[in-house]
């Protein structure tokens, strides 16, 4: 009986082939929804126009400011791009963001983000300089151009008031001005997705998609214009924001959302939002591991049947615990370490199950993310009218970083969902601020020749 219980749980994190393919078939139609005036809000894909069209062509040069907000880090860097020459030499400033600034006044929040500002340009001798400054802001803003974007919902755990339903760029030139001590162009805000992507087609020409596995997930992708209804025009592309985090927003995910899914989803900041972005990334992934223990635990099925008071408290098990338990390297002592740091009493086996939960948890994430991959790619193979797609995915963010096995399984599960595309996946580590530069020195240029 306890044997079936335990198979049964794990059993129910594992989706096979033909589910995932079935899965990458329902993003499909989420996008083709998504892109559609008509019937638009219906689909949980927000299908969100960037205004980035073309990649960067090697003729961007200059210094420009990077603002990177909504990662593990707040960065700010200085982005220097020489012309023709393939490489950039980037002065890089973490500043910590605190608890109180993410979810106080959005006023607040920029006050701070424009005094790091200050802080860098000081210790980096720009402070007199008037630098063009692009923006990374990784949150779903509804964009009319490049230099302006209205942020739709915070999501990761932000929350700052008074910041939805804005233009996020005039909130932030409003803070700067606020100071009255320095002064930037603010030229372009863009998601990270789409800096990944950016930086990572200066490298490498069939980079035309962009896709972050890091505290939360999503990917952006080179559309073709004419299938963008909300926009005039039909030639070329444009890159899209999927905003796929919040893919069964809608329900469509409901038959493969387990319980434990479910009890994360009701202790989280975002109740009912963000469902596929819950079961990949990083601010999630360790949270399930912790409420699957927790229930295992309480059908005495793992630590002898008494979980420990520390395993109740929410956010007690960081996805790099996760990590760490799933590397070849790590040796069974080591993992029974970690769980006796969160007051458990563990015996070998217990040791060796955690680590098949943190597996099922986690491989069910990378295969999720290679069938959202799959269907990308064949829908540009599609757009084409292309037997065959070659194409470069841009990734970042820390758990395809950190994680022993991520990478393989999403690479894995791409390659046999969408078996007519060869899909390469290039990591670009930081990217975003890179990315960022380059759309800056286009928007530089475009408004130099007064076009
Ligand atoms: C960073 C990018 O390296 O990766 C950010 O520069 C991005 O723009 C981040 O948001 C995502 O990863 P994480 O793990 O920090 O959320
Ligand atoms: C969240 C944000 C999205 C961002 C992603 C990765 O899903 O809504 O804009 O790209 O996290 O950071």
């Amino acid at each position: 009986r306890q044997r079936h219980d335990l198979d049964e749980i794990l059993a129910s994190f594992d989706l096979g082939p033909e589910k995932l393919a079935d899965v990458a078939r329902r993003l499909r139609a989420a996008i083709d929804q998504g892109l559609r005036m008509e019937n638009r809000g219906q689909s949980s894909l927000k299908m969100l126009p960037t205004f980035v069209r073309s990649k960067p062509d090697g003729e961007e040069h200059g210094d420009f400011l990077a603002l990177d907000l909504g990662g593990s880090n707040f960065r700010v860097m200085l982005v220097q791009v020489q012309r023709g020459r393939r490489r950039v030499n980037l002065h890089n400033q973490v500043y910590p963001l605190p608890q109180d600034v993410i979810l106080g006044v959005g006023e607040h929040l920029f006050d701070h983000i424009a005094g790091c500002i200050a802080d860098f340009l000081e210790n980096t001798g720009m402070i007199n300089h008037r630098l063009p400054l692009g923006f990374t802001f990784s949150f779903p803003c509804h964009h009319q151009g490049l230099d302006q974007g209205i942020l739709l919902n915070w999501t990761k755990g932000f929350g700052a008031k008074d910041c939805e339903g804005k233009d996020i760029v005039t909130m932030l030139r409003e803070a700067i001005e606020r100071r009255n001590d320095y002064e930037v162009d603010v030229f372009a805000m863009v998601n990270d997705t789409v800096g990944t992507m950016m930086a990572c087609s200066y490298d490498d020409p069939h980079c035309e998609i962009g896709l972050i596995i890091g505290t939360g997930t999503n990917a952006c992708y080179m559309e073709e214009l004419q299938n963008v209804e909300c926009l005039p025009g039909d030639k070329g592309r444009m890159c899209m924001n999927t905003e796929w985090g919040a893919f069964g927003d809608d329900g469509c995910l409901n038959d493969i959302r387990t319980n434990f899914d479910k009890l994360v989803d009701a202790a989280s900041f975002n109740p009912g939002l963000q469902c596929f972005e819950k079961m990949i990334g990083g601010l999630y992934l360790g949270e399930l591991v912790r409420v699957v223990l927790l229930g295992l635990a309480q059908r005495g099925l793992i630590f002898r049947g008494r979980p420990s008071q520390r395993l109740f408290t929410k956010g007690i098990f960081p996805t790099h615990f996760v990590s760490q338990i799933e590397s070849d390297s790590m040796a069974l002592l080591q993992i029974r370490s970690i769980l006796r740091g969160l007051g458990l009493d563990v015996t070998c086996d217990d040791s060796l199950l955690v680590r098949r939960v943190c597996a099922a948890v986690t491989t069910r994430a990378a295969r999720l993310c290679g069938a959202g991959v799959a269907a990308l790619v064949e829908q540009m193979r599609e757009n084409r009218g292309l037997d065959h797609l070659q194409v470069t995915v841009g990734v970042d963010g820390s758990l395809y970083q950190l994680h022993p096995k991520f990478a393989q399984k999403v690479t894995e599960m791409t390659a046999r969902l969408a078996p007519r595309c060869s899909v390469s996946f290039r990591l670009s580590e930081g990217g975003s601020g890179k990315g960022v530069a380059f759309i800056t020195a286009a928007a530089c240029r475009v408004r130099e020749a007064g076009m």
